[in-house]
């Protein structure tokens, strides 16, 4: 990649600007394991292009997503550890979810049992300060020492929750249990949404913790490299023979499950309707094909398209728009799901979504961005609506 001057370097990383580019940088990660702030350093040599493979391509399924984040392109074999990111200025915080109880939060809360499922996730800020030891710090004194609005305190807990819950779903299907993780956010200095808090920095193997079929005693993270006694030349292969395991695993994290809705309407007049619904099912990135076939006047016509739909490679879901004999027809002779297309269009879309969001991740995280979404957007009218009643009103 065309990189310009050094501008920092982490343990693990090094971030480079981009001549051309002043709103971009190329990051570039490196071979080093380190654990307990650096106490603990090792080099696994080819670790820094395991690294760059599973942050490119979790941050590639968080963009398939729809979240907001610096990630731009490259971490593949071709670009040389190094991935192309737009420039933040960090904020200084460690974002931390959990869904079960294990390491710092474990040891803090010895009442509680280890491996527990916490429901719901918990959220905890981390000051990044290595000489403290990256102390724990509360929403509260994060905005009284202006290091983030309330408002972006709240985007930082909403972003970071459902990044979990999206690798989570994304890690299930490998038969791997998310344990916890952390992510780091940065607002973006210049271009398009100049100031954006977008998630930034890596998120590789060092940043979570899972656990194979669930076990602690299958963990595959950098979990392995803290509980090493001694470190030598054996146990530091079998740490990267973990992490190469990971990055292949997160390979088709970013590979969405091709779908399509096949909307079918048995009357011509009710073609707007049926437009509606593809409209809607396009906001989730669904493909829609649109069919006029009619259970009294095409009967063949109907089956004919059921069959050849069924025999394609995408999975298919069937909309049924009008008469409910056609969607009887439908649930008869298709062996995909049929739903009814005369709901409201965003239910049918939604609907659909939900459906091919059971084993494609992307999905799934479109789905919970737009349940996400439509509950900002009720707070915020709610607000507005609050705002213009007088003092002491009672809301109905
Ligand atoms: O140690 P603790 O339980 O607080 O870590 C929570 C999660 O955050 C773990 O998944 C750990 O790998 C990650 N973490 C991290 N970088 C740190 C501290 C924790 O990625 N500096």
């Amino acid at each position: 990649m065309d990189k310009g001057i050094e501008i920092a370097r982490g343990k693990t990383k090094v971030l480079y600007e981009v001549p051309s580019s002043p709103d971009q940088l190329v990051v570039a990660q490196g071979d080093a394991i380190t654990a307990g702030d650096g106490a603990r350093r090792d080099e696994i040599p080819g670790k820094g292009r395991l690294a760059a493979q599973t942050t490119s391509r979790v941050f590639r399924l968080l963009n398939l997503c729809g979240l907001p984040t610096h990630f731009l392109n490259g971490g593949e074999d071709d670009d040389d550890n190094e991935m192309l990111v737009r420039r933040c200025s960090m904020i200084p915080l460690e974002v931390v979810v959990r869904g079960v109880a294990a390491g710092s939060f474990a040891r803090r809360h010895t009442g509680l049992q280890r491996g527990a499922i916490l429901v719901p996730r918990v959220t905890e800020f981390f000051l990044k300060d290595d000489a403290n030891h990256d102390p724990l710090i509360a929403p509260e004194e994060i905005a009284a020492r202006g290091i983030a609005s309330p408002n972006e305190i709240g985007a930082m807990s909403e972003i970071a929750r459902l990044t979990f819950e999206i690798l989570a779903h994304a890690w299930r299907h490998r038969d791997v249990l998310l344990v916890d993780m952390k992510v780091e956010f940065g607002r973006l200095i210049g271009g398009e949404n100049q100031g954006q808090l977008v998630i930034a920095d890596v998120i590789d193997n060092d940043s979570w913790r899972i656990w194979r079929h669930g076990r602690e005693d299958q963990m595959l993270d950098k979990q392995i490299y803290r509980n090493l006694d001694p470190v030598d030349a054996e146990a530091l292969a079998r740490v990267k023979a973990a992490y190469e395991q990971v990055a292949d695993y997160v390979g088709n994290f970013p590979a969405m499950r091709p779908g399509v809705a096949a909307i079918f309407v048995d009357d011509a007049r009710m073609v707007d309707r049926a437009n509606e619904v593809a409209a809607a099912l396009h906001t989730f990135g669904i493909p829609t094909a649109r069919h006029l076939a009619s259970v009294t006047v095409t009967p063949g016509y109907v089956l004919q398209i059921v069959s050849q739909i069924e025999a394609g490679f995408a999975r298919p879901i069937f909309v049924a728009i009008g008469d409910q004999t056609l969607r009887a027809t439908l649930d008869g002779s298709a062996s995909s799901p049929v739903i009814d297309g005369n709901d409201e269009p965003h239910r049918i879309a939604l609907a659909c979504a939900k459906l091919l969001a059971i084993d494609d991740s992307a999905m799934f995280g479109r789905v919970m961005l737009a349940q996400s979404n439509a509950r900002s957007e009720m707070l915020r009218v709610d607000a507005l609506l609050q705002q213009q009643l007088p003092p002491g009103a009672v809301i109905a």
